[in-house]
């Protein structure tokens, strides 16, 4: 069966906007963040606390977090090494996430370590964000866990492994990242049926589909059928990852949320607002929203 709530983990304002190519004003991105807290999103990620040399267009965190830090939602923000973590917990981040690689080329592309060297530099950052205190909330991303740019279709026992390290690692849960968009439903149910096996609760996982292929979708509607129900998507179908060539937007909020709506599952949010807050932002960004949803409700 499907479960009759969706949490969905909105990334629109990290994934999204860290491969723009012109600088979105940090002003620009607050609004863009109060907005879609308008619209009943609960989990809005909201930057990522990188070195800023590699992901420019997030520069900005330590302006942006402090102008939507009152707002009443979750604000997980990305923190890559203890640095990152250093620099979160000092405007008071109370969610955080670490993001490591299945595959060892994009470990090497996206954080210049092996993958289990990148996992050396998690530990830490996990077990010190845990002992800030109980609601600390530590997010494990996982990329490329069916297919990578360089060494093709992953193999399902390769992404197995990583899930459990950061699992013992400390983390509360992992998002299951289709970072090029190649996934398809079987390969999903694959990998879901595999870390069943494994003794990997499913309560402790989410996922997240980039739509390169058209499959976020489908690929979504299997994983809620293995009892997954925490699911990642950006507003308006923004996205993309500056250091996986191929890699395109995320799965639509606003499809997203119409599949669900019409499968009777709950997630809170206000489609219209949703909409609205996407056209807005795509006129900022100067091209309209991929989202098959919102240019179907906005007559875009
Ligand atoms: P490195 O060059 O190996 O860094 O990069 P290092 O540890 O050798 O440090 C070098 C310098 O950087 C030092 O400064 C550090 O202080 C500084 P120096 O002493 O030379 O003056 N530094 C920092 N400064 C600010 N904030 C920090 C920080 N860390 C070090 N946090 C590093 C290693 C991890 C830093 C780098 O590779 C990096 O920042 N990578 C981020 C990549 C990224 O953000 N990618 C996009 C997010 S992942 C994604 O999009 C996928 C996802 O959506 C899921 C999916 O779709 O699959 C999540
Ligand atoms: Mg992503």
């Amino acid at each position: 069966g499907l479960p009759a709530r969706v949490r969905v983990h909105e990334v629109g304002a990290r994934d999204g906007l860290q491969n723009e190519k012109a600088t979105v004003p940090t002003v620009v991105k607050a609004e863009f963040i109060r907005r879609l807290a308008g619209t009943g999103l609960t989990t809005i990620e909201a930057t990522s606390f990188v070195h800023p040399k590699w992901v420019p267009q997030l520069a900005d965190a330590e302006d942006l977090y402090p102008q939507v830090l009152d707002l009443p939602v979750s604000l997980p923000v990305l923190v890559p090494n203890e640095r990152g973590l250093d620099r979160a917990l000092a405007l008071g981040a109370r969610r955080v996430a670490v993001f490591a690689s299945a595959t060892e080329s994009f470990a090497r592309a996206n954080l210049n370590r092996t993958v289990d060297e990148a996992l050396a530099m998690f530990e830490p950052v996990v077990t010190r964000a845990k002992a800030q205190g109980a609601d600390v909330h530590v997010r494990g991303y996982l990329s490329m866990c069916f297919g990578d740019p360089w060494e093709g279709p992953v193999p399902v026992p390769q992404v197995v492994r990583v899930c459990k390290a950061l699992l013992d690692m400390g983390c509360d849960e992992l998002s299951l990242g289709d970072t090029i968009g190649v996934a398809t439903p079987g390969h999903v149910t694959a990998l879901l049926t595999a870390l069943a096996e494994a003794d990997v609760p499913v309560s402790a996982l989410g996922v997240h589909f980039h739509d390169t292929y058209g499959q976020a979708l489908a690929n979504t509607l299997a994983a809620l059928q293995r009892g997954v129900t925490t699911v990642d998507a950006s507003a308006g179908g923004l996205g993309g990852c500056p250091f996986a060539k191929s890699a395109t937007g995320n799965l639509a909020t606003e499809d997203l949320v119409w599949m669900l709506r019409g499968l009777g599952i709950d997630t809170g949010v206000d489609l219209g607002r949703l909409v609205a807050t996407s056209v807005w932002m795509a006129a900022h960004l100067g091209r309209p929203s991929p989202s098959r949803t919102v240019r179907a409700l906005s007559h875009q």
